[in-house]
C-alpha cells in the first residue's frame, strides 16, 4: 500500500524508530530525525514524562512545520514516591544502566511493597494538532541485577504475570507487552482514523 503520510519521529534511537516502525505499520512511513538531516539538540528540560514530550515535539515542530512524534518514558517505583520518575535517564548521576540501577536498588532496601510501571508519554503534532498517547506496564522490583537482554532497567523489573525479568524475557515477548508498544498501538489505532 502507498505510503500517504510521513511523520518524524523526533529521536535519533535507531532501535525505538524501528520498533514504531513496526508498530505503526506501512501506511506512515516513519522517519528519524537524522534521515532528515536535521542536527539540532531537542530539550528535555521538563518537570515530568509528559512535559519532556511536549517540549521536544513543540521545538521540532516549530523548527519544521513537519508532522512528528516524540516520546519521553521513565520508571515509577511506589515505595520512592514515583521516583526516579522523570530523572529515569540519569538517576545515578550519568546514564550508566548498572549505576542507575543499583542506586534504585539500595534506595529501595528497606521496600518491603516493591511495585513500580514503566510508563511511555508519546505526543504527536499531526497536522497543527497535538495527540498525546499513553502506555504503561506494571510489575514489580527485584531484590537483584537478573538477565541480561534488552537494557536499562530490565534486569530489575518482572511485569505482572511473569516471574522473570523483562532481561530474562525474549525482546519478543517484552516488546508486546512493553509501555512503548502500548503507547505506539493506541496512536497506530488513532492513525487509521487518518486519511
Ligand atoms: P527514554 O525517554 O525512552 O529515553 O527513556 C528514559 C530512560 O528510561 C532510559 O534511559 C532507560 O533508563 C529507561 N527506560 C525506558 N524504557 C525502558 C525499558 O523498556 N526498559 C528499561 N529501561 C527503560
Amino acid at each position: 500500500m502507498e505510503k500517504k503520510h510521513e511523520l518524524v519521529f523526533a529521536t535519533r534511537n535507531t532501535h525505538k524508530i524501528e520498533e514504531a516502525r513496526a508498530i505503526v505499520g506501512d501506511r506512515f512511513a516513519i522517519l528519524g530525525l537524522d534521515e532528515i538531516g536535521f542536527d539540532l539538540e531537542l530539550p528535555e528540560n521538563g518537570n515530568t514524562l509528559h512535559e519532556n514530550a511536549l517540549e521536544k515535539l513543540r521545538t521540532f515542530v516549530e523548527a519544521t512545520g513537519r508532522n512528528a512524534i516524540s516520546d519521553d518514558s521513565g520508571l515509577e517505583i511506589e515505595c520512592l514516591n514515583g521516583r526516579p520518575g522523570v530523572h529515569t535517564a540519569h538517576y545515578s548521576g550519568s546514564r550508566n544502566a548498572n549505576l542507575n540501577m543499583l542506586r534504585v536498588l539500595s534506595e529501595m532496601s528497606q521496600c518491603t511493597v516493591r511495585t513500580a510501571r514503566f510508563v511511555t508519554v508519546l505526543a504527536c503534532n499531526f497536522q497543527g494538532k497535538e495527540f498525546i498517547f499513553e502506555g504503561d506496564v506494571q510489575g514489580v522490583i527485584t531484590q537483584e541485577i537478573r538477565g541480561s537482554e534488552g537494557f536499562g532497567y530490565d534486569p530489575i523489573f518482572i511485569p505482572e504475570g511473569y516471574n522473570q525479568t523483562f532481561a530474562e524475557l525474549s525482546a519478543q515477548v517484552k516488546n508486546t507487552l512493553s509501555h512503548r508498544a502500548i503507547a505506539f498501538r493506541k496512536l497506530a489505532e488513532w492513525l487509521v482514523s487518518v486519511d
